[in-house]
């Protein structure tokens, strides 16, 4: 597996592998088992991007003894085991150890088959590019620890972080997707730019068509903005052409840098038809085109 995969792969014999990822995050929210929900989102989401299923999870928990209460780990728990119930995985265990602040993630551990997994940097020539979840999470969170926002303003976004790529990553299998990856640190444009680097296409994106969760733009205006979405703007900028049309405030939006984040799919109209079919919401965002590894946005 090349590192820019989501997750790796271990062959077991000529029909499936074991996928394997780890992930741990520091809370975004204030409600402990809410972030226990989106930290386990976030970590499944890696195995779903490969077109894989998750089997099973170990927990891994940072705290700080002396400051927290351990109810909040106890809740944080319970959101893991409620998101892991619906995803069908089993919590065999974990390991706890002393931090400096909270932190929360699991190493998961699934089943893939060798003829279906979804590569991030195989996009074809002629593909719709779709995503599935708006974006701005990065943004509305560095606003809520800000204090900028209050908890109820994120419930959006907070919906949208605990929903499973499990369907999504499903009906991309099913319809025949040529790439695929999860949208999360280096944002949109990051992940768009890593998709097509490598191979003979461009991705012409429509900024005005991708879905922003209410109030980022807003945000951004006012300059609130994580600085990971300058950091992937600086990184990435060579590889992506922005038409006049797009405001800079829009460009940072773009590259804000997601928590379990959706996925990011280079697929057929025909294939698309799977998402329509079984109500999985999808946003088509632009197209993939023959070129140099160039991300064109307008
Ligand atoms: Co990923
Ligand atoms: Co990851």
């Amino acid at each position: 597996m090349p590192p820019g995969d989501d997750a790796g792969v271990i062959r077991l014999d000529s029909k499936r592998g074991l996928v394997e990822t780890v992930d741990i995050i520091t809370p975004l929210v204030n409600d402990p088992y809410m972030f226990g929900k989106i930290a386990t989102v976030n970590s499944l989401s890696d195995i779903y991007a490969m077109g894989g299923t998750p089997l099973s999870a170990l927990s891994i928990v940072g705290y700080p003894a002396c400051d927290y209460d351990i109810e909040v780990v106890r809740l944080m728990i319970k959101g893991a085991l409620d998101m892991l119930s619906e995803a069908r995985v089993a919590l065999l265990g974990g390991h706890c150890f002393e931090d400096t602040e909270i932190k929360f993630g699991l190493s998961v551990t699934g089943f893939i088959e060798n003829d279906k997994i979804l590569r991030y940097n195989t996009p074809q020539a002629g593909d719709l590019l779709v995503i599935t979840k708006p974006i701005g999470t990065g943004i509305l969170t560095t606003a809520l620890k800000g204090q900028r926002l209050k908890d109820e303003d994120l419930n959006e976004a907070v919906k949208s972080m605990t929903t499973l790529n499990k369907e999504a990553s499903r009906v991309a299998v099913e319809g025949g997707a040529s790439a695929c990856t999860d949208i999360t640190g280096f944002g949109l444009l990051g992940h768009a730019v890593k998709m097509v680097s490598e191979s003979r296409v461009d991705y012409v994106i429509e900024a005005s068509g991708i879905p922003v969760f209410k109030g980022v733009k807003e945000l951004a205006e006012k300059g609130i903005v994580p600085e990971g979405a300058y950091k992937n703007l600086e990184f990435y900028k060579d590889r992506v052409k922005f038409g006049a049309m797009v405001e800079e405030v829009m460009q940072l939006v773009l590259f804000d840098p997601q928590t379990s984040g959706g996925l990011l799919v280079s697929i057929n109209r025909e294939g698309l038809r799977h998402f329509d079919e079984n109500g999985v919401s999808y946003w088509i965002i632009g197209r993939v085109v023959e070129g140099n590894g160039f991300v064109r946005v307008g």
